[in-house]
């Protein structure tokens, strides 16, 4: 099946490493020019930005930004338009994961986890979708949440799990408002991957996360990643609104 995108324009915050690696390394297999959004390791990213554009043939740009910074966006946006003319893809992947249980959770902190994984994935798409309204272009967003939007935080991480929930409810939202102009918005739902996010957790407690795996292994991020470019694709035209969950059934709902 041929996903066409080639040609298409792709933003995926926080690209540089595990899942969002994992995505920009599918986009430009499959001939989309990706936009690598990154907050720390500019030369990683640099390089790796240049593996893809080398090994794939399309054009893959590193560009810095912290995706609670308005202002950030805003460059980037303008930036992915000047140099390809076209942006068709969101991915909102950026995300962090500290432990902290609620008794101990200073203030900033929770404020601070919702501001990145929630109020950062606001900013990003309103600031897509009106690039489009704007053009009258279709678009896709796709965000990345977790099964603990679901499931709740089994292991002190109630911020992040609060703020997933509602990025679920805000794709939902979000999805009604601008399905009448031809944009879709989706979410999909990680369990637990091998990542630079999960190594200190996996390597406390793998066990324990095998134990609630029905397929009992860890996914590798490329097997997120497919359903990411999948929904990306035209072939997803008629989803909308709904949150995929890829979880080898640590999610069942
Ligand atoms: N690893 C897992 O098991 C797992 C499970 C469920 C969901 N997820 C979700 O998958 C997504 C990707 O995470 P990952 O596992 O690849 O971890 P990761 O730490 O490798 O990737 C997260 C990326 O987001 C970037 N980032 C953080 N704050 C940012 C900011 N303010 N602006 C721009 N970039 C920022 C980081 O620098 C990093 O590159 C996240 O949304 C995460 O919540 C991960």
């Amino acid at each position: 099946m041929d996903l066409n995108l080639k040609g298409k324009t792709a933003i995926v915050t926080g690209g540089g490493s595990g899942l969002g690696a994992a995505v920009c390394e599918l986009f430009a297999q499959e001939g989309a020019n990706v936009i690598i959004n990154y907050i720390v390791d500019e030369a990683g990213t640099f390089k790796f930005a240049d593996y893809l554009s080398d090994k794939y043939g399309t054009s893959c740009i590193p560009l810095y930004g912290d995706i609670t910074k308005a202002e950030d966006i805003d460059n980037i946006i303008e930036r992915a338009h000047d140099f390809y003319g076209r942006i068709d893809i969101l991915v909102n992947n950026a995300g962090v994961w500290p432990t902290r249980f609620v008794k101990d959770m200073p203030d900033e902190e929770w404020n601070r986890i919702i501001e990145i994984n929630l109020t950062g994935t606001f900013l990003f798409s309103k600031r897509v979708v009106n690039y489009w309204l704007s053009r009258r272009a279709r678009g896709k967003i796709i965000n990345i949440v977790s099964q603990a939007a679901f499931h709740g935080s089994t292991s002190g991480h109630a911020h992040y799990a609060a703020a997933k929930g509602g990025v679920v409810t805000f794709t939902i939202s979000l999805a009604r408002e601008v399905a009448p102009f031809g944009i879709n918005v989706t979410a999909v739902a990680p369990g637990m991957m091998r990542t630079p996010m999960s190594s200190e957790a996996l390597s406390d407690r793998e066990d324990a996360y095998l134990e609630r795996i029905p397929l009992r292994r860890i996914a590798e991020p490329r097997e997120i990643a497919y359903t990411i470019a999948f929904l990306a694709s035209d072939k997803a035209d008629y989803i909308t609104g709904a949150t995929i969950d890829v979880t080898g059934g640590m999610l069942m709902r």
